[in-house]
C-alpha cells in the first residue's frame, strides 16, 4: 500500500511517501480502507522523536474509511463507513473497570500505526459507524480533538450553563473544538486569537468575544469582558507562555484544564495565589468511550460540527504538516486518501 513513513525523527523532511506492507487484521480487529486521516499537533511531536516511538511509523490518529476485512465478532459489516475512536483504554487498570477514564490510555497512530496510509488496523471496539451527514474528510477531523475537549470541559472542569470560559488556541483543533462545546453547553466563551483575521473566524465558529492576544492585555481585556469578575474556567494547551496569565484571569474557585503544553513545559506560579483564591487545576489526556459515543451523538445530530481549515493529498503529508508548524491553520487539516 502507500503510506507516508518516517524512519529516523526529524523536521518535515523525514516523511516520506512510499509503498509500506498492508497491515493484517488480528484477531478483533478490523481492516479499514482510509478515506481521510486528520492532523494533530501530536503528529509533530512524534515525528520530532519527544514520544519515543519504535520506527519506521506511521502518523495518524484521526481516521475515517471503510471497513474491509472483520477478524472477529461484530455488529459492524464489511463495506460500512466508520470513523475510530482514537482512546484506546487498556481494559485492566482499576478506573477502567469502573468506567472511568483510563490512566494508560494509549492513542492510535502514537502507539499503533496510523492513518498517513491507504489501510489501518483497529481494535473492534474503537470503531463506530461513521455520521451520514458528515463526508470522510470531515469525519476525520473531530475523534481526537472533540474527544479530549469534551473530557476537559464536560469530565474535568464541569463547565456549567452560565459560566464563562476562556479558550486559548481557539484557531486549533483543540480550541476550535472547544469554542463549540462550550457553547453547547451554553456557556459565554471568550477565546484568544493571534491576529484580527483570526478573531473573526474564531467568532464565526462560535465564540462570544475574542481577545487578540499579541496585542491586548488578555487580563485586563477579560477584566472587561467580565464586568471584573473573572473566568470561572480556563481552557489550557499552550503551557509555558501563558500559564502565568491563565491563573491572572481566573476569579476565586476558578478552574484550569490543561492538555498540553503547545510553548513549552515549565510554568511558574504563585502558590500561594492557588489557596489565598482557591483555584483548581485539572489535567486532561484524551476520554473515555462514553465521552466518544456522546460526541459521535452530537455529531450525528449536528449539534456540534467539525471545522475544516484544508485538505491535503496523501502524498503532500509533508506540506500539510508544514501549515500546521506554520500556524497558518483555522481548524482542522485533513489528508484525502
Ligand atoms: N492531552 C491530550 O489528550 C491532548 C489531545 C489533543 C491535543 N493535545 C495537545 O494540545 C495542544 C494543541 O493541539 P492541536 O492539535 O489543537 O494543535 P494546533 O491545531 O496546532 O493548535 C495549537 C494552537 O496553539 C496556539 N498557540 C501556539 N503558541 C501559542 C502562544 N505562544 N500563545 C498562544 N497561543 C499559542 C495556536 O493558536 P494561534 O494560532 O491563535 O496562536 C494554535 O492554534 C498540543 O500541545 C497537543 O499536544 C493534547
Ligand atoms: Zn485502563
Amino acid at each position: 500500500m502507500k503510506a507516508v513513513i518516517f524512519e529516523k525523527p526529524g523536521s518535515v523532511e523525514v516523511l516520506k511517501y512510499c509503498e509500506f506492507p498492508k497491515p493484517n487484521p488480528q484477531n478483533g480487529e478490523a481492516l479499514i480502507r482510509v478515506k481521510a486521516c486528520g492532523l494533530n499537533r501530536l503528529d509533530i511531536w512524534l515525528r520530532e522523536g519527544k514520544r519515543g516511538i519504535p520506527l519506521p511509523h506511521i502518523l495518524g490518529s484521526d481516521v475515517a474509511g471503510v471497513i474491509e476485512e472483520i477478524n472477529g465478532a461484530s455488529t459492524l459489516k464489511i463495506g460500512q463507513e466508520v470513523v475510530i475512536n482514537p482512546a484506546i483504554p487498556c481494559g485492566n487498570c482499576s478506573r477502567c473497570k469502573s468506567g472511568e477514564a483510563c490512566e494508560l490510555v494509549i492513542i492510535f497512530g502514537a502507539k499503533t500505526k496510523g492513518g498517513y496510509a491507504e489501510y489501518v488496523t483497529a481494535p473492534l471496539a474503537q470503531v463506530y459507524p461513521k455520521p451520514k451527514n458528515l463526508s470522510f474528510v470531515e469525519a476525520a477531523a473531530f475523534p481526537l480533538t472533540f474527544l479530549t475537549a469534551w473530557h476537559m470541559l464536560v469530565g474535568r472542569a464541569n463547565l456549567k450553563e452560565g459560566e464563562t470560559v476562556f479558550i486559548w488556541g481557539a484557531s486549533g483543533g483543540l480550541g476550535s473544538s472547544a469554542v463549540q462545546i462550550a457553547k453547547y453547553l451554553g456557556a459565554k466563551v471568550i477565546a484568544a486569537a493571534k491576529s484580527n483575521e483570526d478573531a473573526v473566524g474564531i467568532r464565526k465558529i462560535g465564540a462570544d468575544h475574542t481577545v487578540v492576544y499579541t496585542k491586548e492585555n488578555v487580563v485586563d481585556a477579560v477584566k472587561k469582558l467580565t464586568k471584573g469578575i473573572g473566568i470561572d474556567v480556563v481552557f489550557e494547551s499552550i503551557g509555558e507562555k501563558t500559564w502565568s496569565t491563565t491563573l491572572a484571569m481566573l476569579r476565586p474557585f476558578g478552574r484550569v484544564v490543561i492538555a498540553g503544553t503547545t510553548s513549552g513545559d515549565t510554568g511558574t506560579q504563585d502558590l500561594s495565589d492557588v489557596y489565598v483564591r482557591q483555584l483548581s487545576i485539572f489535567g486532561a489526556r484524551m476520554g473515555t468511550k462514553k465521552e466518544f459515543e456522546k460526541v459521535l451523538e452530537l455529531m450525528n445530530s449536528g449539534k456540534l460540527k467539525p471545522i475544516i481549515d484544508k485538505a491535503y493529498p496523501l502524498a503532500q503529508a509533508a506540506e500539510a504538516q508544514r501549515r500546521m508548524e506554520e500556524y497558518k491553520h483555522l481548524g482542522k487539516i485533513v489528508l484525502e486518501i
